[in-house]
């Protein structure tokens, strides 16, 4: 009886805390799709200060999938958060939150942040991480192919370290564990990642698997120029 009990209590704490399902918003799939229009809780957190001490904090929940550290894991499932830039941090929670980028095992938990600032502390946080080394790496067959693909089509944007863009909302790559941007690559190229960018999304369209692999290879071993800060570069 008091199994049962234990089992039935857990099952509704896991039910109480997935609340409502997750919303869904157009993304890049409807042809009024803009994308990172400066709408919403965003806006609010962006122009914050974050603080991150109060950040920490708020950080325990996530560090049970992103680890203490902000690694991830190399399998895949939780990417490598730490020295992300803050903008992106803050454009990913929201749309995560708004149901723009579908993201149902983490949902239930973005929904934790109360308020914009809480946002903008998380992010702050997050950002002082340093990013690690030893992140996935792909079999490094096919690195040619790979490097002159990125050279070609993807460094204008996500730079030539992967150190990204944060004014533009563009993701350090670098540190980024493989098989997580095998994933997020292909899942782009497909319109399954709803809340993309449209101008990455007509280029790796015209990518095979093949091409996609060999170049989130050569992405996994992009570095930070200076590693000892991790991404610390200011707006
Ligand atoms: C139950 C596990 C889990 C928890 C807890 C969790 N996340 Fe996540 N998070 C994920 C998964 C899984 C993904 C990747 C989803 C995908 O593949 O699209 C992710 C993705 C992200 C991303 C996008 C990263 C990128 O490179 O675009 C951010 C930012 C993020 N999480 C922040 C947080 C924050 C902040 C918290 C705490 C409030 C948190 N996560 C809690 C599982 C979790
Ligand atoms: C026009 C600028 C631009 C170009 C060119 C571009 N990207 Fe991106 N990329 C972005 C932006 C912006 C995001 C974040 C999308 C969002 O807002 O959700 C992103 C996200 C990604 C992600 C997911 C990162 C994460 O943390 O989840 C991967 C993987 C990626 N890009 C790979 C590529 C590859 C491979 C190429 C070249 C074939 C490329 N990108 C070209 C702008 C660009």
């Amino acid at each position: 009886m008091k199994k049962l009990l234990t089992a039935a209590t857990l099952a509704l704490a896991g039910f109480a805390l997935a609340g409502p399902p997750a919303p869904k918003k157009a993304g890049i799939e409807s042809k009024d799709y803009k994308w990172n229009a400066q709408e919403g809780e965003k806006i609010e957190a962006l122009k914050l200060k974050g603080d991150p001490k109060r950040g920490e904090e708020a950080y325990e929940v996530c560090s049970a999938c992103h680890l203490p550290s902000g690694a991830g894991r190399p399998d895949g499932t939780f990417p490598q958060l730490a020295g992300q830039n803050s903008t992106v941090l803050i454009k990913q929670i929201a749309d995560i939150r708004a149901g723009l980028r579908d993201n149902p095992i983490m949902y239930p938990f973005a929904a934790t942040l109360t308020d914009p600032q809480e946002l903008a502390d998380v992010a702050a946080y997050i950002e002082t991480l340093k990013i690690p080394h030893d992140n996935g790496k792909g079999d490094s067959k096919k690195l040619d192919l790979g490097k002159k693909l990125y050279l070609r089509d993807c460094q204008t944007c996500h730079m030539a370290n992967g150190e990204g863009e944060r004014g533009k909302f563009y993701p350090v790559l670098a540190g980024q564990h493989y098989k997580y941007m095998l994933r997020q690559a292909t899942e782009i190229r497909d319109g399954k990642r709803r809340n993309a960018n449209p101008d990455m999304v007509k280029i790796i369209k015209t990518y095979s698997d093949d091409e996609i692999d060999a170049i989130v290879d050569y992405m996994s071993r992009l570095e930070m120029p200076d590693a000892s800060k991790g991404t610390k570069k200011k707006m």
